[in-house]
């Protein structure tokens, strides 16, 4: 039986192009990390556990070594304690599918010589992967979950690895090993925390992906200066769970159809297009939303404003909006910055961190900005 993990190891290797990562791929036993139980999601159902011991060995070792995510903790409830579904709620543990554990290795540039400071240990899984190729010693890696972070000690025990554990909140860093040549996240940030520049040597880098409230995603990959500030551009659209404190608070019901009424031309589908969200997040960071048929509803549960936009006739669409601030109008305004520069994909955009500030930026640094959340 190890004889089939092992071919199925080389087959879910075979795509990667590095040698380095598809040699690593093929000696570290994901199934060791993923242990006996995972969720799997069904539409109706929710996440639906899914054990080992209910299943064909041949069946469960050609999940394991499937590219893809395989959750092992939904709000907090491990997969191995599930006897039944488990309905809306969301993710808070997983093994990423491995083929982007890999692209995001490879854009952070790990190799020989480089110390990591690894935020999100979840199964162990990537942990071992650096391991395996840069030395347990070079490895330092901390979770917030204390039962997902013993599991995970338990699994890099039992593979032989050894890197520097620490269960916490991975926001603040970890001092004690700093200063490191790579952060990187395996969980989403809305803001880079400060802790992390300058935990990184300069000229180091800082790779993670983000993700704000609107549920916009990228993946930052940052240049730490002599000077302690940090430039990134967003080579891809990554989703990944967000990070324990920078979770969206609950959205609970609200009142729609009320408040100041307006007309727009600015069609709200274009937050669902991924660039367009993004922006949409940019231009109202504390923003969530939810679409309720062809109505988009916006609320910002920090301070109570609140747009609803809905289909009108053929000339556009009607807003309520209320609370605070005009909340689709800072939305809107967003949107027609990024349609007046021609719809450009995330690749156009860029962050900087620099005193004390979180800019993301259109084209240039001097081009139009957004403040992210302080
Ligand atoms: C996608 S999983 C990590 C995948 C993992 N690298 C692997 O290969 O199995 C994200 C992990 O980040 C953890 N996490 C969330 N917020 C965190 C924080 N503030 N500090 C440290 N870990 C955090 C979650 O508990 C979860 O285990």
């Amino acid at each position: 039986m190890n004889g089939l993990a092992a071919k199925l190891r080389h087959e879910l290797a075979a795509f990667i192009n590095s040698p380095h990562w598809r040699a690593t791929l093929e000696a570290v036993p994901r199934e060791l990390f993923v242990g006996d139980d995972v969720f799997q999601h069904d539409g109706s159902r929710g996440w639906v556990p899914a054990h080992r011991s209910e299943m064909r060995r041949e069946d469960w070792l050609a999940l394991v070594y499937s590219d893809q995510s395989l959750v092992t903790q939904v709000a907090g409830v491990m997969a191995e304690d599930a006897t039944a579904p488990i309905a809306n709620v969301w993710s808070t543990s997983s093994s990423t599918l491995p083929s982007l554990v890999v692209r995001m290795l490879e854009v952070a540039r790990i190799g020989e010589g480089v110390k990591v400071l690894e935020i999100g240990t979840g199964t162990g899984y990537s942990t071992a992967l650096m391991c395996h190729r840069l030395g347990s010693d070079a490895v330092t890696s901390i979770e917030y979950d204390p039962e997902v972070a013993q599991r995970a000690k338990i699994a890099l025990t039992k593979a032989g690895y050894t890197p520097a554990l620490v269960q916490g909140d991975g926001l603040g860093g970890v001092d004690r090993h700093a200063p490191y040549h790579r952060i990187i996240g395996t969980c989403a940030v809305r803001t880079i925390p400060d802790r992390w520049v300058r935990q990184v040597r300069p000229g180091g880098t800082i790779t993670t992906p983000m993700l704000g409230w609107l549920g916009g995603g990228v993946l930052a990959h940052l240049r730490v200066g002599e000077d302690g500030t940090a430039t990134s551009g967003f080579p891809e659209v990554v989703y990944f769970m967000p990070a324990r404190p920078h979770a969206a608070p609950p959205l609970d019901m609200v009142k729609m159809g009320v408040g100041e009424v307006s007309h727009t031309t600015m069609d709200p589908a274009l937050l669902c297009d991924q660039t367009g969200l993004l922006v949409a997040q940019l231009a109202a960071p504390q923003a969530q939303h939810v679409w309720i048929e062809k109505t988009l509803a916006l609320h910002d549960v920090t301070s109570g404003a609140h747009a609803d936009v809905q289909p009108a006739d053929s000339t556009g669409w009607v807003v309520h909006q209320y609370g605070p601030y005009r909340l689709w109008d800072a939305v809107e305004r967003g949107l027609a910055v990024w349609l007046e520069a021609g719809k450009p994909d995330q690749s156009a955009f860029g962050l900087t961190v620099a005193g004390g500030e979180q800019r993301v930026w259109l084209g240039s640094p001097d081009g139009p900005a957004w403040r992210l959340p302080g």
